[in-house]
């Protein structure tokens, strides 16, 4: 089975091709490196010892993702390809529309084109919104996104349903991302955030690194056990393993499901912080801030529908997390 990977050099994309090789598929890769770096191919090969094609385009660009189509069988595509960044997606968020539809309807148009029935598509725990309490199940309302990176998400999830609904051979999966974190055990691939990282974990290893000096807890008079914010902590590689349940689901149904992918655990920031120090024997030096404009107390994820349904669960625990983000941070080029 030949499966479009779109952001497929990518931090979470990467890890999605390593399980789709360990499952027996064939990735083929489409990312324009705006956001990641072409030596994951080689990486890719090192850990997979599979060569993995890899087209350098722009998913937006029509001629560019029909050729792969027409150079390819392709049964099924996961769709990463997208911008990510909260803060930017706030002061610029035309490009982040332009950006995160075009990709997605060309997509969405070009399997049209070649008959190609299947997507699993990278959402977020964004789409909830702050108004409900956790754990978020997948029957919650959506859309009340504080920010024009989580709005695109939630309309190309109603864009997708629009297409299933219309087009009763299209089989659309849609995952809601918790908060992926940690690395291939490997060490090979791994998240390189930009700059100063705004999400948790990439702040406290490059803390732990000297890189930074202290890390900043944003709030600690939420109404938590510690007072500091809590999130479901997912190791990237169970979340990538997720994906290979949704497209074996994908293939055997037709309309559009939605899934979660989390652990259904909460951990608060003190506590992913002191899991760190135990796991790696290195302290991390941090301070109390003010909270962080648009951030929620508490996001755990039910987890029910996706066990029930994809057969998947969560394995890894928060020491595996840890332990493997910290072995990328060392091997990462600083
Ligand atoms: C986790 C917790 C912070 C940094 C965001 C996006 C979401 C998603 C993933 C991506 C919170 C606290 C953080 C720091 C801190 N999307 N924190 N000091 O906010 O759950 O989700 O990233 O593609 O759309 O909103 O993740 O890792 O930024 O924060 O105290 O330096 O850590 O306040 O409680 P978040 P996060």
């Amino acid at each position: 089975m030949s499966v479009l990977l779109t952001g497929g050099a990518g931090f979470i994309g990467s890890h999605i091709a390593v399980e789709l090789i360990n499952a027996g598929l064939d990735p083929i890769i489409a990312d324009d490196f705006s956001n990641s770096s072409p030596d994951v191919i080689d990486r890719l090969y090192a850990i997979t010892s599979k060569r993995i094609p890899c087209y350098e385009i722009n998913v937006a660009d029509a001629p560019s993702v029909s050729r792969i189509f027409e150079e390819n069988a392709i049964d099924a595509v996961i769709h990463c390809a997208g911008f990510k960044a909260v803060g930017e997606s706030v002061s610029e968020p035309v490009k982040y529309y332009r950006n995160n539809l075009d990709t997605t309807l060309t997509i969405l148009e070009q399997m049209k084109a070649h008959g190609c029935e299947n997507i699993v598509f990278s959402s977020s725990a964004t789409v909830y919104g702050g108004s409900h309490t956790a754990p978020f199940t997948e029957d919650m309302s959506a859309g009340d996104c504080t920010n024009p990176y989580g709005k695109t998400k939630y309309f190309i999830e109603e864009i997708l349903k629009d297409a299933a609904f219309a087009d009763k051979s299209l089989s659309v999966v849609l995952l809601r991302y918790f908060n992926p974190i940690g690395a291939h055990e490997s060490g090979l691939i791994g998240e390189k955030p930009n700059g100063i990282p705004n999400n948790l974990m990439p702040y406290i290893t490059q803390t732990a690194a000297g890189i930074r000096k202290e890390l900043s807890v944003f709030g600690n008079d939420y109404p938590t056990p510690d007072g500091t914010g809590v999130r479901d902590y997912i190791h990237i590689v169970d979340l990538a393993r997720g994906h290979v349940a949704a497209l074996k689901y994908a293939a055997n149904h037709k309309g559009t499901e939605i899934f979660n992918l989390g652990t259904g655990k909460g951990t608060s920031v003190l506590e992913l912080v002191h899991a760190f120090e135990q796991a790696n024997g290195i302290k991390i030096p941090y301070r109390m801030a003010e909270r962080r404009a648009g951030d929620i107390a508490t996001c755990y994820a039910g987890t029910e529908k996706a066990a029930r349904m994809l057969n998947w669960r969560a394995e890894k625990t928060l020491q595996d997390m840890c332990r493997d983000g910290w072995r990328w941070q060392q091997n990462c080029v600083k």
